[in-house]
């Protein structure tokens, strides 16, 4: 056996505010028949006027933080069972401001002192990303225990009369906290494949705002400030990108497809996570969803869906776990784990 990080708390929170299909259907040329059939989501959450993104990343590091405070208390032998981290990784395409990163901001108001904090954006790919970085970082011993939180507001970058972005995105934050220990703990993870391919960067993007297309106190072209999506090529290369992903890591980690309890993928599309199924070989009782309930809240796709499987008895210890994330850059990953003893604090 061998130092590896080990998941230990899981939590998730959403905005208050929901909206339905019908609420979407009555200000755009959309029904919830066409949202349902083509996407699969049924309700998506967004912040209200003044919440950022570091709002919703507060709540839900809240919440795996105690989450990972019931499972040490529960388990007496557990190792590093103080509660404090020493690290947070928050995985973001919608920060707070530009500059400076929203993760030191999240790790004041959480009274985590002067821990090292930092974004890291790589948008649907996002959470899968920074559990790579943070669980590098405890092998390698720079950290002990780790916040990984992946919270994104995609509402307040939407283009308010775009039908297909407004129906898919939802606002939402989850976080895991991972811990020192060893790679045979249920838990730990056990290996990560993570790509990108910057050729498909203008699928997913938003064109200003950056150092590309600065600001010159005039607004900016058209349109050029709000999200944008080519859901075509972006559909294909989500279910090429997270089945590969998936497969490459399975082979790296010695498991068959057959070995598979559960695939926890983004959440960007049932159609899509279906596909990912068929091309791994498994049943659609083994692809986890819950967007129909949430959406598309990128980075924080993944842990939210832990979470409701997890709260649903959907998930359960001992299952054999891969999850797999696709999107903007592109960027894509996967990360393997035999699924641990623990209690998420969810939504309210
Ligand atoms: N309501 C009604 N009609 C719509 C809507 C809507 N909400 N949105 C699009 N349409 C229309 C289109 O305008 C088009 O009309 P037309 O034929 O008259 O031109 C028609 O529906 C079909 O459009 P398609 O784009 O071909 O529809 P498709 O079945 O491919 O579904 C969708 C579109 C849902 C966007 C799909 O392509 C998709 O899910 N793509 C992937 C999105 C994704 O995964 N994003 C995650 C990564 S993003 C990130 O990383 C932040």
């Amino acid at each position: 056996m061998s130092r590896a990080a080990v998941v230990c708390g899981l939590g998730g929170a959403l905005p208050a505010t929901a909206v339905t299909n019908e609420e979407l259907a009555a200000q755009l040329d959309t029904s919830d028949q066409w949202i349902r059939t083509r996407t699969g989501i049924g309700l998506r959450y967004v912040v209200a006027p003044g919440e950022s993104t570091s709002d919703l990343a507060v709540a839900a590091g809240e919440r795996a933080l105690e989450s990972a405070r019931r499972k040490a208390d529960s388990d007496s032998d557990a190792a590093g069972t103080e509660a404090e981290v020493d690290l947070v990784v928050l995985a973001t395409s919608t920060p707070d401001r530009p500059c400076p990163g929203t993760a030191p901001g999240v790790a004041h108001r959480l009274g985590l002192g002067t821990v090292p904090a930092f974004d890291v954006a790589a948008v649907c790919t996002g959470f899968v990303y920074a559990l790579a970085t943070a669980a590098s970082m405890i092998t390698a011993g720079v950290a002990e225990r780790a916040l990984v939180i992946g919270a994104d507001t995609f509402s307040t970058i939407l283009d308010p009369v775009d039908r297909t972005t407004r129906a898919i995105f939802g606002d939402g934050a989850g976080a895991v906290v991972l811990r020192a220990g060893e790679s045979g703990e249920p838990g730990a993870l056990l290996g990560f494949d993570l790509g990108s391919d910057g050729g498909g960067a203008d699928l997913i993007t938003v064109r200003a705002g950056g150092s590309r297309q600065r600001s010159t106190g005039e607004p900016p072209a058209e349109g050029d400030q709000f999200f944008a999506m080519e859901g075509r090529p972006v559909f294909t290369q989500a279910v090429i990108n997270m089945s590969e992903s998936s497969q490459r890591l399975l082979d790296r980690v010695g498991w068959t497809p057959g070995d598979l309890d559960k695939v926890v993928a983004h959440q960007a599309n049932v159609r899509i996570l279906h596909a990912v199924g068929e091309q791994l070989g498994l049943e659609d009782k083994q692809i986890v969803v819950n967007l129909d309930r949430v959406g598309n809240t990128v980075a924080a796709s993944i842990p939210l869906a832990l979470s409701d499987a997890a709260a649903e008895g959907d998930l359960v210890p001992g299952h054999r776990v891969v999850l797999t994330g696709f999107g903007g850059g592109l960027t894509w990953g996967s990360a393997a784990l035999v699924w641990p003893d623990i209690e998420p604090v969810t939504r309210s």
